[in-house]
């Protein structure tokens, strides 16, 4: 399915630049057998396989609900616990989601940031519409989804009243812990679990992810389906072979020699949460200990209009990692025109794509030859199968990644910085 072309990245490594395949191995066993640093947080590596089916089966109900009953469906979270399903939304269905005439429900994300314009604006857009909540924090007890989540519960009784503002609040938390669990168990709200054994950027595949998803029309069975035929394919690969592992090994050899920001770069808007997504799952994962590769993302070919020169000549602390779709649905024709004012004339009668396709090799080849170091990832399709390929391809080679680099690639203990001291100018009990 996926297709890793690192020719772009070999000729800035010598033969002993590269990560010893044994290391590669180690990471990799010490990841699948529950032998490394974090490995408690590891439950998505076979998560494909063991997924709760009947938790799937009440998903699959709770969308059908939602759309029967709302015009809206709010999805408050923050980080894991929204990039994953606004990344699929976007890439599966459309950038423009909410603009098209569809049969299932607007999407709107909030709580993923503490701006009142912001959160008010949506509000506003709700006044005249019927609207379910999905209210997503493992922990259950992020202040950002938590304050979105006051208010919006609060409009929600004046418009429903209390036991309609109920069965309209489904929750996805932690099974047992935390503030959100609580508030659920006291009044009653639909639940669902996100696995102990998974941390929030990993959860794109439980109901996390999988809930504002289904109700957006997206075929869950499909993206599982995917993940389970990665997880099956890179997982029975032991060796060099396995483009996980290549993965995650270029870019460990490429950071030793210097490449400390990797570029994430794909030629479709609809990437862009896609982007996001890979964003958290990698800088969480290794941004430690002093160290790390800082992921960054551009958006081709817009961004060759703004972030185009610093790739073609700035420090050359750059790698590129291109996505790629093989197939599309539509294309454009460029029209011929009797009067060829404006010198396009020479591509009448050439498709968008091809005209797309073309400008991504010139951009490669023009960054190799700039001195940037660059890997192609192609995908056959832009479906729920590839997305959910992509989606384990990505996780299990950041988990192998990290664990090369020497870090914990699950745990986030840089995140209580900011939160210690908000807390304490903003005089929360106990800071
Ligand atoms: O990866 C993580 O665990 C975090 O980045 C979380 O996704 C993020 O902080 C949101 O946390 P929660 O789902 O507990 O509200």
């Amino acid at each position: 399915m996926i297709k890793l072309d690192f020719t772009g990245a070999t000729p800035f490594l010598e033969v002993g630049d590269l990560i010893p395949e044994a290391q590669v191995q180690k990471a990799a066993q010490d990841l699948y057998t529950g032998n490394g640093i974090g490995s408690k947080f590891t439950g998505w590596v076979d998560l494909p396989e063991t997924y709760d089916r009947s938790e799937f089966k009440r998903i699959k109900s709770a969308a059908a609900e939602i759309k029967s009953e709302s015009d809206a469906l709010l999805v408050v979270g923050i980080g894991g616990s929204y990039l994953g399903a606004r990344a699929a939304i976007e890439l599966l269905r459309s950038p423009n989601y909410n603009l098209i005439t569809k049969p299932t429900p607007n999407i709107y994300f909030v709580g993923n940031n503490l701006s009142a314009k912001h959160l008010s604006e949506i509000m506003h857009l709700l006044r005249d519409k019927n609207f379910s909540l999905n209210v997503i924090s493992k922990s259950g007890e992020t202040t950002e989804p938590a304050i979105a989540f006051r208010v919006l519960k609060n409009m929600m009784e004046r418009r429903y009243g209390d036991v309609g503002a109920r069965s309209r609040t489904y929750v996805t938390t932690d099974k047992n812990r935390g503030a959100l669990k609580q508030m659920a168990e006291r009044e009653g709200f639909p639940t669902f679990s996100i696995p102990d054994t998974i941390g929030g950027r990993y959860s794109v595949l439980t109901a996390a992810g999988l809930l504002p998803m289904t109700v957006a029309g997206v075929d869950i069975d499909r993206v599982m389906a995917g993940a389970y035929d990665a997880m099956k394919t890179y997982t029975e690969e032991h060796s060099m072979k396995n483009p996980v592992w290549q993965y995650a090994a270029m870019r460990q050899a490429l950071y030793r020699k210097g490449k400390s920001i990797e570029v994430l770069a794909c030629y479709e808007p609809a990437f862009r949460f896609m982007a996001e997504w890979w964003k958290q799952l990698y800088g969480e994962s290794e941004g430690k200990d002093g160290g790390g590769i800082f992921p960054a993302s551009v958006e081709l070919t817009a961004d060759l209009h703004s972030m185009g020169q610093y790739i073609q000549e700035g420090a050359r602390t750059l790698m590129e990692t291109v996505v790629s779709f093989d197939t599309f649905r539509r294309d454009i024709e460029v029209p011929l025109m009797a009067e060829d004012l404006d010198g396009l004339n020479y591509l009448a009668g050439r498709g968008m794509e091809h005209i797309n396709a073309v400008a991504k090799r010139a951009t490669m080849e023009a960054h190799i030859a700039g001195g940037v170091p660059t890997m192609e990832l192609s995908l056959p399709d832009m479906d729920e199968t590839a997305f959910g390929w992509l989606v384990y391809f990505f996780q299990l080679a950041c988990g192998i990644s990290g664990y090369i680099q020497g870090v914990n690639p699950f745990d986030q203990p840089g995140v209580e910085a900011y939160k210690k001291n908000m807390f304490q100018m903003l005089g929360k009990p106990g800071y």
